[in-house]
């Protein structure tokens, strides 16, 4: 069997035990809490993954592109909601199709015309589209301001034939790593209350609102002691990455409810006084947070991006010998950026590499 330290580097590796540890613990805590999950996909982009997270109980998956849901319906996932408004004729003829393949797809709206749009296209081709009120609880990105307008909007649905309301869509992104777990709950608590009054005046106004989706994985043991709270999306929490495991858990001062399962693999290519040099820079590394990747099981060693295909190993104390040729592993500085640099998944479990997964299909479009 190959051997993971063979495979040519940099390259993504998954670490099955890890990782199946980490769907278990999600699992098992969103039983116990009698919510439900929709995981993120964004995270992974990978249908095997996708799979496993339903073999445990998630009642289907979110993902943040029409490219993202194509992929899923083609590995014959179901129970998929787009957490991203889709905007155009090009987008919303290709919902249409998945609509066609995976009728019980949904959609977040947040805006008058776009419902209008979406009622359009659907009537057209004679089909019906479950709908989400994407709802901005805060994080100032998408989704329709609480209250009055969320209701004025929730009418509009209403008088559209063949479109479904569903319920609210209120993801607070501004919330997901806020650095303590007390600072986190007071505010995912505070956004999420935004979420159940517009939810309560809607359905003063005579809305169904079966669902209220929610959550991250820096929220899932928040949100889903909230009643009204439905089902938790969140996704990094099959890899994890250091930008989680900074904010700090309800016990400790690392993050440490789910492991680092996934690692970028490098070879130390340069070794010279009190530096190694590693294959994998710029291209091998989400650079959209102010920190790097950090060592897995190695202390006294700092990353310092050196490059579009280098790292420089700042050797503090290292806790053991770093030597050219050698392979290390890196947690990722942010995992859904860091993965949609890579193409595939390579899972192993102790030094084998048992399986190999595919992260997209980009023919349906690069995203
Ligand atoms: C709409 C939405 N829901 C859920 C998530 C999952 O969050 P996390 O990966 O932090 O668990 C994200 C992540 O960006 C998101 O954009």
């Amino acid at each position: 069997m190959k051997k993971f330290r063979d495979l040519p580097t940099p390259c993504l590796i998954l670490d099955l035990d890890r990782f199946e540890g980490n769907l278990d613990r999600m699992s098992r805590f969103v039983t116990e809490r009698a919510v439900a999950l929709r995981p993120h996909s964004k995270t992974h982009k990978c249908p095997q993954i996708a799979q496993r997270q339903i073999a445990r109980g998630a009642i289907g998956i979110c993902v943040a592109t029409i490219a993202e849901a194509e992929v899923m319906v083609r590995s014959g996932i179901q129970g998929l909601l787009i957490t991203a408004e889709l905007v155009g004729q090009p987008k919303l003829s290709r919902f249409v199709e998945l609509l066609k393949r995976a009728p019980n797809t949904m959609l977040v709206v947040d805006n008058i015309e776009g419902v209008s749009e979406l009622q359009t296209v659907v009537q057209r081709a004679g089909l019906q589209s479950g709908v989400l009120i994407d709802l901005d609880i805060g994080q100032n990105r998408t989704g329709i301001k609480p209250g009055e307008p969320a209701r004025e909007l929730a009418d509009t649905i209403a008088r559209s034939p063949n479109l479904r309301l569903k319920g609210l869509c209120a993801y607070a992104g501004h919330v997901a790593h806020a650095s303590g777990f007390e600072t986190r709950l007071q505010k995912s608590r505070d956004a999420i209350s935004l979420a159940l009054e517009t939810r309560d005046r809607l359905r003063q106004a005579g809305h169904d609102l079966p669902i209220l989706s929610v959550g991250s994985t820096g929220t899932y043991n928040i949100d889903s002691d909230i009643a009204g709270v439905t089902e938790i999306q969140a996704g990094s929490y099959v890899f994890m990455d250091v930008e989680y495991r900074q904010i700090g858990s309800a016990s400790d001062n690392v993050y440490t409810d789910f492991s680092p399962a996934l690692t970028v693999l490098a070879t130390v290519i340069h070794r010279s006084q009190g530096k190694a040099i590693v294959d994998a820079g710029l291209k091998a590394f989400a650079t959209d947070r102010p920190f790097g990747p950090e060592l897995l099981d190695v202390t006294g060693v700092k990353y310092e991006f050196a490059g579009d295909e280098h790292g420089r190993l700042v050797l503090e104390n290292p806790s053991r010998p770093i030597n050219i040729g050698d392979t290390l592993r890196f947690m990722l500085p942010h995992c859904d950026p860091n993965v949609n640099l890579y193409d595939r998944i390579h899972c192993i479990q102790g030094d084998d590499v048992v399986d190999v997964w595919s992260i997209m299909d980009r023919s349906g479009g690069y995203f």
